[in-house]
């Protein structure tokens, strides 16, 4: 294994690289480095002329980076792509790809405190210079938002329990750790089996944390004016959440609008031409392979 695979194992590549059609001399943008296996497939396919730009507003995904001419690391939340492109001089790309969610490095280095398996101060910043941690979430937000939270992010129907015993446990003592929290949540958990309650209450402090929800959006709403006519969208998707928000995005070409016929012909005007009618799945090898890999679904539209 490679140091970049051990940093993270990447998912669907072959699809990935396939649907995103490379132009030998195109530009390109990977708004999610984490290992770098999205993008160093990506530069296999680019000639001397093309560009690949990627982001990572984890710092340690800086170690992955490659001495290549073609390629530039923006350390920076992809949500400010547009900025960042235009600062090196672009203003439009041949093709997009965003491979969200977390790295293999991030949920399992411990000391990040993304996972409840490992005992660690509850963390979850994927940028470790933001100043909002899962701690200050978990111990700050009022019942109603943690409840919320729970709801909308993770689809947890005993939301309100979960929030309840969260303040329950903090009126005694602070939840500082990722076993804090898992202490705290003991009432609401199953005897036998509590990874996938675990999991989902994980991953909703962790959107939160990351304002994953947000920065998607922010993001998305920004490709379609930087994609060339023809240019390409890739997006690997983990949760339901997000696999919705971006199933929305490539019919209407907007997060929170929808596409309004056209007020004298009375016609709809794609913005996209839709490449997966239903969403790519990896296959039952990948997913013995690489477990991680079982949520994704890839999502692909080409500008018209
Ligand atoms: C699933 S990993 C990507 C793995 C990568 N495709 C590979 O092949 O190694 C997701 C990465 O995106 C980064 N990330 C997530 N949200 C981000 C955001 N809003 N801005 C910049 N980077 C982000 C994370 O820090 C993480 O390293």
């Amino acid at each position: 294994m490679s140091a970049t695979q051990t940093y993270h194992i990447s998912v669907m590549l072959k699809e990935s690289i396939e649907y995103l059609n490379i132009i030998p001399n195109g530009i390109y943008v990977d708004a999610t480095f984490g290992g770098g296996g999205h993008a160093r497939a990506i530069l296999n396919q680019l000639s001397d002329k093309g560009r690949l730009f990627a982001f990572d507003q984890d710092k340690d995904a800086q170690k992955n980076v490659f001495q290549d001419k073609r390629f530039t690391l923006i350390p920076h939340n992809f949500s400010y792509i547009t900025q960042w492109l235009h600062y090196y001089g672009i203003e439009q790309v041949n093709g997009i790809l965003a491979d969200l969610g977390v790295s293999l490095h991030q949920f399992s280095a411990p000391e990040r405190g993304f996972s409840y398996r490992y005992n660690a101060p509850l963390d979850m910043r994927m940028n470790q210079n933001q100043n909002i941690t899962a701690s200050d979430v978990v111990n700050n937000y009022s019942q109603q938002q943690l409840e919320k939270m729970f709801y909308e992010y993770a689809d947890l129907k005993n939301a309100k329990k979960i929030a309840y015993h969260i303040l329950q446990y903090r009126f005694d003592k602070k939840i500082e750790t990722t076993f804090d929290l898992v202490n705290a949540l003991q009432p609401v958990l199953p005897k036998t089996n509590d990874y996938p309650i675990l999991s989902k209450i994980f991953q909703a402090i962790r959107i939160e944390v990351n304002k994953e929800i947000d920065n998607l959006k922010s993001f998305l709403n920004q490709t379609y004016t930087l994609l060339a006519p023809g240019g390409r969208l890739v997006i690997l998707t983990y949760h339901s959440l997000e696999d919705k928000i971006v199933k929305h995005f490539m019919v209407h070409g907007h997060t929170d609008k929808e596409l309004q016929p056209d007020p004298i012909y009375g016609k709809i005007v794609y913005p996209f031409r839709l490449l997966t009618k239903k969403a790519v799945l990896p296959t039952p090898e990948e997913i013995s392979k690489n477990p991680q890999s079982r949520s994704a679904k890839l999502r692909c539209v080409e500008k018209i």
